[in-house]
């Protein structure tokens, strides 16, 4: 792994350059979410993870105006809802999405989800006409790369074998306890980056066992065990916090390398931390 600091880059399929860690606005639509944004972007995020459904949009526009750095120095990605999927919905939505985070361009554009709900049966048929809008914003230059969250394998299947243009990322929830390796393997295969939301386990990892281990071995904190275990695994994590200190804690993931006996040990540690969330299942509450 050759990457020194979150401004460092992957390279996507179709060569675009994506920032290796992004800063997660999920939830930051709670307390002063413009604040917060702009406390991040202080602290050198340049790469911001919104969608609609997060209502951090506007936020997040006015936060990177009030930065007063040009608009090319972000890497912004925004994502539909389920319930603006198909072709012109998806077209509408992602309209609407320029407008509150006032850009003429997003960087990255998904499709937030494979179903619209649980159970829905004609999925191959809404995920294939949604591509396409996307498909095509990404030909007239609207949006630098395209992609997907929370697609399994089967899903990226179907759109495969109907696209023109092949999906650049996949964004899934992934962390150690949770770290769905039919997806990334799959997505390995197919040359498509994997992102990590809830990279952390949304605080609930931090206490495990082996965690709070190898955060005392390697002298960091557990959530930096996280994202590190993330990075090493060709993985994109999408921190949030709403705190400064821990906003830059969750950047110094690149002076310690985690061995590769400890890599093993967080791959097959006991399932733990799961959101409960599955794109065929009614979400379990825990
Ligand atoms: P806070 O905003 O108080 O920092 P995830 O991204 O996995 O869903 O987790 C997000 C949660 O993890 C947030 O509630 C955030 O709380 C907390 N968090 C973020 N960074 C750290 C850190 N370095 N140490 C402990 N908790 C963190």
């Amino acid at each position: 792994m050759n990457l020194t600091s979150i401004c460092d880059t992957y390279t996507l399929n179709n060569g675009v350059k994506i920032p290796c860690v992004a800063f997660g606005t999920y939830k930051a639509a709670l307390g002063d979410n413009v604040e917060i944004l702009k406390q991040a972007a202080a602290c050198g995020y340049r790469y911001f993870d919104t969608a609609s459904f997060y209502g951090t949009e506007t936020f997040l526009g006015q936060a990177i105006k009030e930065s007063k750095l040009p608009r090319e120095e972000f890497f912004i990605t925004s994502k539909m809802w389920k319930d603006e999927m198909g072709y012109d919905a998806a077209k509408a939505a992602f309209s609407r999405s320029l407008e509150k985070l006032g850009t003429d361009y997003l960087d990255l554009y998904l499709i937030h989800w494979p179903l619209p709900s649980p159970g829905y049966k004609d999925w191959k048929t809404l995920d294939v006409k949604t591509w396409r809008a996307l498909e095509e914003l990404y030909e007239d230059g609207k949006i630098r790369a395209v992609g997907l969250s929370n697609f399994l394998p089967h899903h990226i299947e179907n759109l495969l074998e109907n696209c023109r243009i092949r999906p650049m990322v996949n964004q899934i929830e992934f962390h150690p306890g949770h770290t769905q390796e039919a997806v990334v393997n799959y997505c390995k295969e197919q040359d498509i980056l994997v992102q990590a939301w809830s990279p952390i386990g949304r605080g609930r990892v931090l206490e495990d066992e082996l965690i709070v281990e190898l955060a005392g071995k390697y002298r960091v904190s557990p959530a930096q065990i996280c994202l590190r275990y993330a990075l090493q695994r060709g993985v994109l994590p999408l921190p949030k916090s709403s705190s400064p200190e821990r906003m830059r804690q969750n950047q110094e993931l690149f002076s310690f390398e985690i061995s590769k006996e400890d890599m093993y040990r967080i791959s097959t540690m006991p399932p733990t931390g799961w959101s409960g969330e599955h794109p065929e299942r009614e979400r379990i509450r825990s």
